[in-house]
């Protein structure tokens, strides 16, 4: 694409998850998630420098840029811009927070004029910046503008940068009315990445404008080291792009560097992709959620006039919004994440706490911590407000909820008074395996739970499916009163009609309670199944099984061929160390693809290595999981190296996992081969 140095094309990078996210405790199998950055140590005291002391940015900057929705193509314009402004005002957006219309790369002419200076492109903007920014300032909103510190910009058009023009561009963006500049860092030269950025702080201040100064350079200089007072927000990450895994990197490296975010100088990893449709809208709530307790720039970058109600109402959600403006400014930090289970909580000014309970994994996950983990030890209850639900609830102290697939829980906690007049908070989690078979009775469990100071009365709970599917409770599924920390277990016999295809299907897990006073209050998990079929007995081809779910770093796995990083069926033939195999599967780092082994299965087999098609950057290792058990693996394998024959025994796995890491070093060129791959049942 167009960074000249260091980084990665991203335009074809496709994540590719396979069908199974199952929505039940992950009792079986089912890709678990890699482990969380060590934190940051905390800035020594007195050693950074002060924030640049202009009033400016003294919250995480709100608005729009058009990058993640247009790129470069040509719908990025003045009718869209203005576009963007109108929708602020009539959506409620600007009554929520939202100030900055921000144009990003491509809105110049690739050449400036005989005087040195920059051209607006006549196509795009034909009434030039000034115009625009009169409009934008016309609405009580104010215009962001784009350039590069180095000679072009990133895009591969090459637009003119600002590296020795500092001055006049800085002069020219403030004459237009510009109140908000993102520096980016494309075509460098190799000059300092310090003096490049101070060079137009300084040109930014000569102007006498406030203008707010986001530095881009991708977090490449550990800019939260020294850039406190030289911009006011410091990008901490690479481009994020629309799809789930690239949003988890960024969420990952952005978060250990709390302790030097605060007011007028942030973390920023990168715009939000809420709307862009790559995402479930669970997924954006967790986007938008984890985003807002980083205390990140809240940048919109979906097309606001295509957006979906879903969307507008996400972006538009004022108790999560206030999460990110708190003005005490602190970014949220990291109590916990073991297996992808992870409580950020946030500090916020007037004493309460937020707290986000956010599941990584593809199945439900029971999260929990404690008011006084978070910080608000002593009270004997407190109120926990949940910002996607708003309503109020009450607890003993614990904060504890089962939480979908992928999804956010985000609370405020408070040790106020008002806790009394909120029912108990409940949790309602399900235990179970969400793999059956049609026409075979499977045992699901579910679990009601009252956290509340206050008893919860009347509860009853139901299991809802697919028509012609048999839901049966087979213990008792109401209790008249759960008091503090007591849990209501029922079992559900679940049967899929014999014929069902393979596949997976919803069901819907309710409990419904009264608090003391009477008020109703009810907990909904909804929950995936997969309906499976038993592996055949004797020895079958990996490369011709149906398996359960695959994940893979690019493209999706291919059977019987190497990984070919784009389309199903563009790869070659799998080949180690000049051996050539027949069959087999070719998947790329990090991957995980799963079987339905059902109990049945022994041994898998099969000869692994790095695939000749890649250099010498592919390095891998490889694994081999029986449910929750690695049972093989094998130590970092690079291109040069012949294929290790690598064998498990999965006698009584229900589930059998073959992950491939990306040894250590990143994923590139990573063609992993399971050559030969076998299954014995
Ligand atoms: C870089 C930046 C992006 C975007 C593009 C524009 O990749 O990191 O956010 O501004 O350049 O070309």
């Amino acid at each position: 694409m167009r960074h000249p140095h260091t980084r990665h094309t991203r335009t074809s990078r496709r994540r590719i998850v396979g069908a199974l996210t199952a929505g039940l405790l992950c009792t079986a199998g089912l890709a678990a998630p890699s482990a969380i950055a060590a934190p940051a140590p905390a800035p020594a005291a007195g050693s950074t420098t002060p924030a640049l002391a202009d009033g400016l940015a003294l919250t995480p900057p709100m608005g729009f840029n058009n990058w993640n929705s247009t790129h470069c193509r040509a719908e990025f314009n003045e009718s869209m811009v203005k576009g963007i402004a109108d929708l602020f005002v009539e959506k409620g957006l600007k009554d929520a927070g939202y100030r900055y219309v921000n144009l990003d790369d491509c809105w110049a002419l690739p050449n400036r004029d005989a005087d040195g200076r920059l051209v607006p492109d006549p196509a795009r903007f034909p009434d030039g910046i000034k115009a625009v920014a009169d409009y934008v300032h016309s609405k009580g909103l104010k215009l962001g503008i784009y350039t590069s510190a180095g000679t072009k910009t990133c895009d591969g058009a090459g637009f003119p940068g600002a590296l020795g023009h500092e001055y006049s561009d800085a002069r020219q963006f403030a004459d237009w009315g510009v109140d908000y500049l993102k520096y980016d860092n494309c075509n460098n030269q190799g000059v300092d990445a310090k003096s490049r950025y101070t060079t137009m702080r300084d040109a930014l201040k000569a102007t006498g404008r406030p203008i707010v100064y986001s530095i881009c350079e991708w977090g490449e200089n550990k800019p939260w080291e020294w850039a406190a007072d030289v911009g006011h927000l410091w990008r901490t990450t690479g481009d994020i792009s629309d799809n789930w895994g690239s949003m988890l990197g960024n969420l990952k490296k952005n978060l250990p560097l709390a302790p030097y975010a605060g007011p007028g100088h942030w973390n920023d990893p990168d715009m939000l992709e809420v709307g862009n449709g790559g995402m479930t809208d669970t997924e954006y709530r967790s986007h938008f959620s984890l985003w807002s307790i980083m205390a990140a720039p809240l940048l919109i970058g979906s097309d606001l006039r295509k957006a979906t109600p879903a969307t507008f109402d996400i972006l538009d959600n004022k108790e999560v919004i206030a999460v990110d403006q708190d003005p005490l400014g602190k970014q949220g930090t990291v109590l916990s994440s073991t297996g992808g289970r992870w409580v950020v909580a946030k500090e916020m000014k007037d004493g309460s706490r937020a707290v986000a309970l956010f599941n990584e994994n593809g199945t439900a996950q029971h999260i929990s911590t404690t008011a006084e983990a978070v910080g608000l030890p002593g009270a004997r209850a407190y109120t926990l407000r949940d910002l996607w639900r708003h309503s109020s609830y009450n607890t003993a102290g614990t904060i504890s909820a089962t939480v979908p697939a992928h999804g956010t829980v985000l609370l405020r906690v408070s040790a106020d008074r008002a806790w009394a007049t909120h029912p108990p908070a409940v949790e309602l989690g399900v235990d179970g395996s969400p793999l059956m078979e049609a026409g075979k009775a499977a045992t699901l469990t579910s679990v009601v739970t009252d956290w509340g100071r206050t008893p919860a009365a009347r509860v009853s709970v139901s299991l809802t499916g697919p028509d012609g599917w048999a839901l049966r409770a087979t213990s008792r599924r109401t209790a008249a009163v759960l008091p503090t920390g007591r849990s209501l277990s029922t079992r559900w016999s679940v049967t899929a009609p014999q014929g069902t295809p393979t596949g997976s299907y919803d069901l819907t897990v309710r409990a419904s309670y009264r608090s003391p006073a009477g008020q109703r209050a009810e907990e909904v998990l909804p929950l995936t199944v997969s309906v499976v079929v038993p592996p055949p007995s004797g020895t079958s081809g990996l490369g011709d099984l149906p398996w359960l779910s695959t994940v893979n770093g690019w493209g999706p796995v291919e059977r019987n061929t190497s990984n070919g990083e784009s389309a199903a069926g563009d790869g070659h033939p799998i080949t180690i160390g000049g051996v050539v195999y027949a069959k087999g599967l070719g998947v790329h780092a990090d991957s995980t693809v799963e079987y339905y082994t059902g109990r049945a299965c022994e041994t898998v087999s099969a000869d692994v290595g790095v695939d000749d098609e890649k250099g010498a950057n592919g390095t891998v290792a490889f694994e081999i999981w029986a449910d929750g058990t690695k049972v093989a693996s094998t130590g970092v394998l690079t291109n040069a190296m012949p294929a290790q024959p690598l064998t498990a025994d999965v006698t009584g796995a229900q589930v059998v996992r073959l992950v491939v890491t990306d040894g250590g070093d990143g994923i590139d060129s990573d063609h992993a081969d399971w050559a030969d791959a076998k299954l014995s049942c």
